[in-house]
């Protein structure tokens, strides 16, 4: 069960909470690690809803606020940040993990600009809205008294493939190096406002993106046999990596890549 040892003060949003991945798993973590007022999203209202029950069963007087909703929608990204923001008038960890991975393997010439579209809508042009939204958000606030010197940390979710290419998938490591180099620049630009901004590339992860089909899972097969560890990861061990990132344990960490990869990417 991910959880850190430091406890998290003030408020949280998560992106793409629906489900049994990781943003879920991030969700939850919060909860375990004192975090009593979060902020969820997705655009499931059912798996959400649920998310927003594990928190509860988690701490049961944890503050939660659970919208559904289109993370490549501008309005709705910015208003669902509002509300978080005026709800608990805070935002000190901003997690974004909504994304795709695409329907199929599919190289360049056979991608319709509506497949690439969609995933680069909800991958890189969602990650890209909710920074805006968190950051705004963030400097309007002093830094918390438990962590003077952090006025707030955000961590997106790339992936390994944001580092590495991967044959049939060149539009989904595209969007994810996209979010890489952003996290880099966000960084750059918010460091001397208190604000952290980094990212964690997962390699494969036993999550409902991974294993929703047979076809799925055959075709990862060869990317977990050459990571070392030959396994998939889970969505807890990302989630530990994440929550360190957002903590002040942190506190000299920014605009990293941390790859929770099982060596995919050394070998
Ligand atoms: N599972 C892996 O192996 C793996 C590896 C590297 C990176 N990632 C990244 O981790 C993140 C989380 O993925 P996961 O593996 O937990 O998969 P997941 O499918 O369980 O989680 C993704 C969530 O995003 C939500 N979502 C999809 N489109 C959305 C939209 N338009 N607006 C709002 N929410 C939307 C889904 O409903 C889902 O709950 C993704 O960004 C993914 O690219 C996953």
């Amino acid at each position: 069960m991910a959880s850190l040892a430091r406890h998290l003060f003030g408020a949280a949003v998560v992106t793409g909470a629906g489900g049994t991945g990781i943003g879920a798993a991030v969700a939850k973590a919060l909860a375990r690690s004192g975090c009593t007022k979060i902020a969820i999203t997705d655009i499931n209202l059912n798996t959400l809803a649920q998310t927003k029950e594990a928190i509860l069963s988690i701490n049961s007087s944890a503050h939660v606020l659970h919208r559904p909703g289109d993370i490549s929608d501008e309005h709705f990204v910015d208003s669902f940040h509002h509300e978080a923001f005026n709800t608990f008038s805070r935002l000190d960890y901003a997690v974004n993990c909504a994304g795709v991975l695409g329907d199929k393997t599919i190289k360049a010439v056979d991608m319709s600009m509506d497949s690439f579209d969609r995933l680069n809508n909800i991958n890189y042009r969602g990650s890209w809205l909710s920074c805006r939204a968190q950051l705004r958000n963030m400097l309007r606030q002093d830094p918390l008294p438990e962590h003077p010197k952090q006025r707030g940390s955000i961590v997106n979710i790339a992936s390994q493939l944001g580092i590495v290419g991967r044959p049939g998938a060149a539009a989904y490591c595209a969007s994810k190096a996209a979010i890489i180099n952003m996290t880099r620049s966000n960084a750059i630009d918010y460091s001397d406002d208190g604000i952290r901004v980094n990212c964690v590339c997962p390699g494969v992860i036993e999550t409902p993106m991974t294993t929703s089909s047979p076809e799925m899972a055959e075709a990862l097969k060869p990317a977990i046999n050459i990571a070392p560890m030959k396994r998939m990861g889970t969505p807890d061990e990302v989630a530990d990596a994440v929550l360190f990132l957002c903590s002040s344990q942190a506190s000299f960490i920014q605009g990293h890549a941390l790859v929770v990869d099982g060596g995919y990417t050394i070998n």
